[in-house]
């Protein structure tokens, strides 16, 4: 009797004892799928195994992570979410809305993330108030990537106007050379679309258009010469950019093959994982025009069961806000970091151009959300764009009837 009275005591200790210090556990979805990509989060992975955590990979190819968020949604409605999403942008405050996102305040407050994020940055992590996601990196979206030898050998200069890139691809095409790498899904479709979009309408016209949804400015005539002038773009790109995986589209501009890409910085990424130099074997610049058009990866946690999973969740949202994560993630993804208290000192020129870039956008107002890589709307409205852009982009639609169409698609999402 005695016996097992005891040893049913210390049973019971035993659960307890675990349950205080449950291991990590995370199961994680995310779409970093591409050389560049599954580098970075290699260093995540590492730093949550060294702290002691489990991790469970989901990664969903697809770049943009429109693959990733149909299987999310999947698998919040069989009832059995992942421990923690790359989700961002307005995304983040529509799955809070429906009530499946867990609460990371505790560990927010107490690793003091007001103080070290910019205050942009920290206002998409929130919901109602309370924190709901943790902020990896600034993405660029407005770059354009040009490999130097190619350049150089054909008396090139990185294009400052959309006329000189359209001049410098001609003279390329003549050459022999493809000018635009290009791969034609719908998200890379509207990144160029977007950069196009910045450099004609300007910072405060691209306001009007993606974030306020502005009729006048979705029909206007700049908004025509945005959709000519992606009319002329589908005109530098190779006959088989169909399909094309964006970092397929980075290797042609690696090995000569096409000049220029535009894409936002993860494409830098790529470069950098080929062991490219930056200044040397490839060339980053902004698209023509004033403004910055930012993408802020970020993890939301979901409403999980389970004290090791809820340890995995504070313990991952810890170390990606920390200070040595944020610093080395992104000397591999291409991006800078979201804390603004982290040294730059390591990172290439491309980065520091972007850090320059985003702190004179934020004064002047010309820092803009992405509307491409959701940022800027929620789903149903960027995504209703992005079915014109890539219709127009796709076919010999004319510039005219595509702003008609951009209007009433927007008018018909809400
Ligand atoms: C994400 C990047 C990613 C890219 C390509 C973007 O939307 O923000 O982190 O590298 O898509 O997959």
């Amino acid at each position: 009797m005695k016996r097992s009275a005891f040893a049913a005591v210390s049973t019971i200790a035993l659960i307890s004892a675990s349950a205080v210090v449950a291991e990590p556990q995370a199961e994680v979805l995310h779409w970093w799928t591409s050389g560049g990509e599954a580098k970075s989060v290699a260093v995540l992975q590492q730093e949550f195994a060294d702290n002691g955590g489990t991790w469970t990979d989901m990664p969903v190819a697809g770049g943009g992570g429109d693959a990733a968020m149909t299987a999310l949604r999947a698998r919040v409605l069989s009832g059995n979410a992942p421990t923690a999403v790359q989700l961002k942008g307005p995304a983040i405050q529509e799955w809070y809305e429906e009530g499946v996102l867990a609460d990371i305040s505790s560990v927010a407050e107490a690793e003091g993330w007001a103080d070290v994020l910019p205050a942009s940055i920290a206002g998409h992590m929130k919901c109602d108030g309370s924190w709901c996601a943790a902020p990896v990196n600034v993405h660029r979206v407005d770059w354009i990537w040009a490999n130097a030898d190619v350049l150089e050998s054909n008396g090139i200069a990185m294009p400052t106007t959309w006329d000189e890139f359209n001049a410098a691809a001609e003279k390329l095409a003549a050459a022999g050379v493809i000018p635009l790498a290009h791969g034609g899904q719908a998200w890379q479709d509207a990144t160029v679309f977007e950069a196009v979009a910045l450099g004609i309408l300007g910072a405060e016209g691209f306001h009007k258009a993606f974030v306020e949804l502005d009729e006048a400015t979705l029909t206007s005539d700049a908004m025509v010469a945005v959709f000519d002038q992606m009319r002329t773009m589908r005109g530098f790109v190779d006959a088989n950019f169909s399909g094309r995986d964006w970092n397929l589209a980075t290797a042609m501009v690696m090995n000569g093959e096409a000049a220029f890409q535009i894409m936002g910085d993860w494409a830098k990424g790529e470069f950098m994982a080929a062991g490219k130099v930056p200044g040397e074997d490839f060339l980053c610049a902004s698209t023509p025009g004033d403004g910055f058009l930012y993408n802020v990866d970020s993890f939301a946690m979901f409403e999980v069961d389970g004290e090791d999973k809820k340890a995995g969740q504070e313990l991952l949202a810890e170390l990606i806000v920390g200070p040595s994560f944020q610093e080395v993630f992104n000397l591999n993804k291409g991006s800078i970091p979201a804390r603004t208290d982290v040294s730059l000192d390591a990172f290439d020129s491309c980065a520091l151009l972007s850090a320059a870039d985003m702190q004179a956008s934020s004064e002047n107002g010309s820092l803009l959300p992405s509307y491409a890589h959701g940022m800027a709307l929620r789903g149903a409205q960027s995504g209703a764009i992005t079915d014109v852009v890539t219709a127009h982009f796709n076919s010999d639609m004319s510039s005219a009837d595509a702003v008609a169409q951009l209007a009433q698609a927007v008018a018909n999402s809400y």
